[in-house]
């Protein structure tokens, strides 16, 4: 017998998932697609993990052990400019679930949450499953892929609950710039709305580009909940190690939803996370050196065989624009899986405005992704 409910069946299909199992069934298969660090995690934080793992762990608080929290809070004060008080953080599995959790304690059904597209593919399926609407505006290659906060204005109504802000952005790399958030938090304000800042990259950041956390601006301690993981800094994606921050009463709110989806975040990681926030920033550093060394080689040899893109400031994506070869980014990326034998993401998996481009992920190693252009140059018939 099976009973699927509406919500259930109403959740895109994506076809990442897809592309994902290909690669991995098919070893010849260069996979540019998928948004994890090829790094391993740095040793002390394995190391912290080993012992805890032999000495057993149990159920933490639900808002996860009072030290690491602590922890959180003061590199929110340290790093981000954020007043938190540690009792405003909650640990999660990851931000995914972090963002599940405030969702179905802030939205109702029919409810709004506004967006942007292209941007994360995660952020419309839990909206949904929240009974929320997701509503996209529209991001502009050339703005840089920043946001327009005209346009964000343009999609408030009675309705809305939230604005979701990312910076660095997945897909478009871009770090956004400080007057746009300022604009957006006048918008937050002036509509007694949330933001939710997803700042899952906010260290792989490069070329002297500053990430500035919207909870840190003037007047906006009541309005934004920062989202962060330490999945992408510290490589710790299979650990599923996030927190959010934010006002008290939201917390108190979210604090029951999470009791209920998880209980508490799994107990051993919390414990490898806070070797984590001791770790010395040199491990932090030689991943995104690394990042960025990529990055210049991706970016040109993309702009070579005309796949135009837009350099990206932040995280390990490049959103590249396919105009000249095909008008349906699907057919692009399933046509690269057989002609040059690379993966990516077709656009069409970052909203409704993400047609006509794709995005390749630079988390690979250096002289793959030089072989990967190669092929994508002698399928496309373009190179240097
Ligand atoms: C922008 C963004 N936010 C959140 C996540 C979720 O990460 P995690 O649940 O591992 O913290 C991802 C993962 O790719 C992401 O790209």
């Amino acid at each position: 017998m099976t009973h699927i409910s509406e919500r259930e069946s109403e959740l895109p299909d994506t076809i990442f998932l897809q592309l994902q199992e290909l690669a991995a069934e098919h070893k010849d298969i260069i996979s540019l697609s998928i948004g994890e660090p090829d790094f391993k995690t740095p040793k002390p934080i394995l190391d912290a993990a080993k012992k805890f793992m032999v000495n057993g762990t149990h159920y933490s608080p639900a808002a996860g052990r009072t030290d690491l929290r602590q922890a959180i809070a003061q590199k929110l004060r340290k790093e981000n400019k954020i007043s938190a008080d540690w009792e405003n953080v909650i640990v999660t599995a990851g931000s995914q679930q972090g963002l599940m959790a405030a969702l179905l304690a802030t939205v109702d059904p029919t409810e709004e949450v506004v967006m942007t597209s292209p941007g994360y593919l995660g952020y419309l399926p839990t909206v949904e499953l929240a009974n929320g609407v997701p509503v996209f505006v529209r991001l502009n290659e050339n703005d840089g892929w920043q946001i327009n906060p005209d346009e964000i204005k343009k999609k408030i109504t009675k309705k809305t609950v939230a604005i979701i802000v990312n910076t660095p952005a997945n897909p478009t790399g871009t770090v956004l710039r400080k007057k746009i958030l300022e604009e957006i938090s006048d918008i937050a304000i002036q509509n007694n709305i949330y933001i939710f800042s997803d700042e899952a990259y906010e260290k792989i950041i490069y070329g002297g580009a500053k990430h500035i956390s919207i909870g840190s601006l003037n007047g906006m301690d009541e309005h934004v909940v920062t989202f962060n993981t330490f999945s992408k800094t510290y490589a710790m994606c299979g650990f599923r190690l996030g927190y959010m921050q934010g006002p008290k009463e939201f917390v108190n709110a979210v604090s029951k939803v999470h009791h209920f989806m998880e209980i508490c975040a799994p107990h051993t990681s919390q414990l490898a996370g806070l070797a984590a926030l001791k770790l010395p920033n040199k491990y932090v550093n030689t991943m995104v050196r690394e990042y960025d060394r990529r990055r210049k080689l991706i970016i040109k040899r993309l702009n070579e065989i005309s796949l135009k893109t837009v350099n990206p400031e932040g995280t390990f994506y490049a959103l590249a624009d396919i105009s000249e070869f095909s008008n349906s980014s699907v057919k692009f990326a399933k046509d690269l899986i057989k002609k040059a034998r690379v993966a990516c993401v077709p656009g069409t998996e970052f909203g409704p405005y993400g047609e006509g481009l794709v995005r390749f992920s630079y988390a690979n190693d250096y002289d793959m992704i030089k072989k990967a252009m190669d092929r994508i140059g002698k399928a496309l018939r373009r190179g240097p």
